[in-house]
């Protein structure tokens, strides 16, 4: 039996995701160690020559080390990518001018109410018609918060409950 301490690492509904919907515009907040940006990645080949696929990566990437291990990682998957390290707080607002509209955006780095919400705030710019931005961890009180408050008018906002996974919510351009 596989006991999931920690909220993150392989989400295979964001792959299956990917492959339905022939993403090639990734991004993510909160990269942590790159495996969850290789497999969307490594999803989106399914569909598309690797050089046609693109992923924007944003975390604290505290050390050096930390950023060289994603930036090889991600290097090897011959996909375009950037990685943005900082504050999301502070790093979405500065770059958000400068991003393309989004296929899918996983938003999974902090997890307080100010940081979902300036998170949420931020990438619903990189809104299509077609974007799916799924927000993991809805059972994190800080995170619930910032979803319970997005309008319902504007968004359609889904709690979903992927197997062997944490609740997360789904959102789409009503
Ligand atoms: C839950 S982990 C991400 C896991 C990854 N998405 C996955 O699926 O494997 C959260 C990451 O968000 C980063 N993080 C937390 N708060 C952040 C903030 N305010 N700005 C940037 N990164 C942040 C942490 O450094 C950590 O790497």
């Amino acid at each position: 039996m596989v006991v999931r301490v920690f909220g993150f690492g392989y989400h295979s509904f964001l792959n299956e995701h990917i492959k339905k919907n022939k993403c090639k515009r990734l991004m993510e907040i909160g990269v942590y160690d790159g495996e969850n940006a290789k497999n969307m990645i490594e999803a989106a080949k399914k569909n598309f020559p690797p050089e046609e696929i693109e992923y924007y990566g944003f975390d604290y990437f505290e050390s050096e080390a930390h950023y060289q291990k994603v930036y090889k990682k991600l290097k090897e998957t011959g996909s375009k990518f950037k990685l943005f390290k900082g504050d999301s707080k502070v790093t979405l607002p500065q770059h958000i001018n400068e991003l393309p509209i989004m296929d899918l955006i996983f938003i999974d780095g902090g997890k307080s109410y100010e940081t979902a919400k300036s998170d949420w705030e931020n990438c619903k710019k990189l809104l299509g018609d077609h974007t799916v931005v799924f927000v993991h961890n809805y059972g994190f009180p800080g995170v619930k918060r910032a979803i319970d408050e997005i309008p319902r008018d504007k968004y359609v906002v889904e709690i979903i409950y992927p197997p062997n996974d944490y609740v997360t919510a789904r959102i789409r351009k009503r």
